[in-house]
C-alpha cells in the first residue's frame, strides 16, 4: 500500500466541504476512524474526509467535482463487508463517500410488490416496512441492523434465504446510479418486465462501487408465508442432508428457504463462546442443518406435515436426530446456533476463512476432498465448514487447535488458500460465493477467474470510469 505522501490541497477540502452543505462531512481523527476501517480490522486505510451528501443531486455534484480534480471516491454503506471493499486505501487522497443520510423511504406498494428507498436505508428498517404492509422483503443476513440497501446492492449479498428468494440481484426491480461523471442513471421504473436492450442496471449490482454509486433502488417484496416451521437436525453425512434436502422439496417446493449446513465442531465453537445457547439434540452427531419452511397453509396443517417428512427422513436414516420449534422463542434460538457462528468462530482465536462454491450435488465430495487436503497442510487445524448447502455454497473455514496460538496456521494462510482455491477450481466452482471481491480477493480474481470473463470487466470498467476514480484497487487491480 501506499504512504501518505501527497495530501489533497486544503484548498480542495474546503471546496468540497462548500459543496457538501451543511452537515455534510466528517473531518476530526475521531469521526473518521470508523470509516477508515472495515468491520472486521483486517483493512485500515486513511480518508481526509468522510463526505455525508443528504440528495442524489448533492451525490452528483460532489462526483463531478471529483472527477474534474481526479480524485478518488470510496462509496461505503454499513461497513460490513468482509472484503475490505468499502475502506480507503493508506494513501490519504480517497475520499470516503457515506451514503447514510441518504435514508427516505419514497414507498412500499403492497399491491404491485415493491418498495423503494435511498441507498443509505438499514436493511432491517426497510424489512419492518415491508412487513407493517402485510408483504415480506426476504433478504436477511448476520448483519441486517447495519447493513444499508446501497451496500447490499453492490455487493449482491445473499444470506439465509437464497434458496427460495435469490440473491440480491433477484431482488433489485430498479435503480438510480450516479456514474462516474455525475450523470444520473435513473431506472428506478419497478417494472418486472422490461425487455429494452441491454440491462445496464445489472452491471451495479455486485460491482462494489467501483463503477458508480448506489443511491436508490426498488425492491421486489414478496407475500409473507402463512405459517413458519423451523428445525435442527442431525445428520450423518453431507450426502444425506442433500438427500434430505430433495425430500423436503418433493414434499413442500419451494417453500424450503433455509437450509443451512454446520458441523459438530462449529455447535460446540456456539455453546462454549455464546451465551445462553444450548444443543437441542441429544448425544453428539458429526452434522447438523438448520431448515426453515415458509408455506402457504395454517400452522397446524404445517406443522404436521412438516414432522411427517422429518419422520420418513429418520426411518431412512438421512437424519438421527431433530428438534422443531414450537414458539417464536424457541425458533430464534435454533437461529442463533447457526447464525453466531462467526463470531464463536472469532471468539475461539485465529482462523483461516474460505467463502466457496461448488455445485450442490458435488458438496459431499468435495468436503471429503478438502478435509484431507487442509489436514495435510494444517494438522491439527479444526475445519469449521458451514453454510449455505442448499445454494452450494460454503464457508469452508479453518479454526487453529486448542491451546495453539494459531501462528504456524495464519503462516500457511496463502498456502493453504491457494490449495482450497485450486480444489475449487477443479470441481469448476466459485472462489467467492458471497462477500465479493473487494480490496481482499483481487489477485485471487486475477488467478482463477476466466481471462475472457476478467478481460471483459476491464473493458467495462475503463468504458464507465475511464478516469478510475470509483473505488480504485477494489475487484480488479
Ligand atoms: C455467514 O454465512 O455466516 C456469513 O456469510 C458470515 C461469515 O462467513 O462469517
Ligand atoms: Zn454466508
Amino acid at each position: 500500500m501506499s504512504e501518505i505522501s501527497d495530501p489533497l490541497p486544503p484548498s480542495w477540502l474546503e471546496e468540497l466541504k462548500a459543496l457538501l452543505g451543511p452537515g455534510g462531512h466528517l473531518e476530526s481523527d475521531a469521526d473518521r476512524a470508523p470509516f477508515e476501517t472495515d468491520f472486521r480490522a483486517l483493512h485500515h486505510g486513511h480518508t481526509p474526509l468522510v463526505a455525508l451528501p443528504d440528495s442524489t443531486a448533492r451525490v452528483a455534484e460532489f462526483v463531478r467535482w471529483c472527477a474534474a480534480h481526479r480524485v478518488a471516491i470510496v462509496p461505503q454503506g454499513g461497513n460490513t463487508s468482509y472484503c475490505g471493499g468499502a475502506t480507503p486505501r493508506a494513501n490519504g487522497r480517497e475520499i470516503v463517500l457515506s451514503l447514510r443520510r441518504l435514508d427516505r423511504i419514497h414507498s412500499v406498494d403492497p399491491d404491485g410488490d415493491a418498495l423503494t428507498a435511498d441507498a443509505g436505508c438499514v436493511l432491517a428498517r426497510l424489512q419492518e416496512a415491508a412487513a407493517a404492509t402485510g408483504r415480506l422483503l426476504p433478504m436477511s443476513l448476520g448483519s441486517e441492523g447495519s447493513c444499508t440497501l446501497g451496500g447490499i446492492i453492490s455487493t449482491n449479498a445473499g444470506g439465509t434465504a437464497v434458496l427460495r428468494y435469490g440473491m440480491m440481484r433477484s431482488l433489485v426491480l430498479g435503480l438510480e446510479v450516479v456514474l462516474p461523471d455525475g450523470r444520473v442513471l435513473d431506472q428506478l421504473t419497478g417494472l418486472a418486465k422490461d425487455n429494452t436492450g441491454y440491462d445496464v442496471k445489472q452491471l451495479f449490482i455486485g460491482a462494489e462501487g467501483t463503477l458508480g454509486i448506489v443511491t436508490a433502488a426498488c425492491i421486489r417484496l414478496h407475500p409473507q408465508p402463512a405459517s413458519t416451521v423451523t428445525a435442527f437436525a442431525a445428520v450423518p453425512t453431507p450426502a444425506a442432508a442433500i438427500a434430505l434436502l430433495a425430500r423436503l422439496r418433493r414434499a413442500a417446493g419451494n417453500a424450503v428457504s433455509t437450509f443451512e449446513l454446520l458441523p459438530r465442531v462449529a455447535l460446540e465453537l456456539v455453546l462454549r463462546h455464546i451465551p445462553g445457547t444450548r444443543d437441542p439434540c441429544g448425544g453428539t452427531h458429526p452434522w447438523y442443518l438448520l431448515i426453515e419452511l415458509g408455506l402457504n397453509e395454517p400452522a397446524p396443517e404445517a406443522a404436521l406435515r412438516f414432522e411427517s417428512t422429518l419422520a420418513a427422513a429418520l426411518e431412512a436414516g438421512e437424519i438421527t436426530d431433530v428438534a422443531i420449534a414450537t414458539s417464536g422463542a424457541q425458533r430464534e434460538a435454533l437461529w442463533r446456533l447457526r447464525e453466531e457462528i462467526p463470531l464463536a468462530q472469532r471468539r475461539e482465536g485465529a482462523g483461516l476463512k474460505h467463502d466457496v462454491a461448488v455445485a450442490v450435488q458435488r458438496l459431499p465430495e468435495f468436503i471429503s476432498e478438502g478435509s484431507a487436503l487442509v489436514a495435510g497442510l494444517a494438522p491439527g487445524a479444526r475445519l469449521v465448514a458451514y453454510g449455505h448447502l442448499g445454494d452450494g455454497s460454503l464457508h469452508f473455514n479453518l479454526t487453529a487447535a486448542e491451546n495453539d496460538d494459531g501462528a504456524s496456521l495464519l503462516a500457511a494462510g496463502d498456502e493453504i488458500r491457494h490449495a482450497v482455491h485450486d480444489l475449487v477450481a477443479r470441481y469448476r466452482g466459485s472462489i467467492s460465493a458471497e462477500h465479493g471481491i473487494g480490496q481482499l480477493k483481487v489477485a485471487e480474481l486475477e488467478r482463477y477467474e476466466d481471462p475472457v470473463a476478467l478481460a471483459l470487466m476491464r473493458d467495462i470498467k475503463r468504458v464507465i470510469d475511464p478516469l478510475g476514480i470509483m473505488n480504485p484497487g477494489k475487484v480488479l487491480a
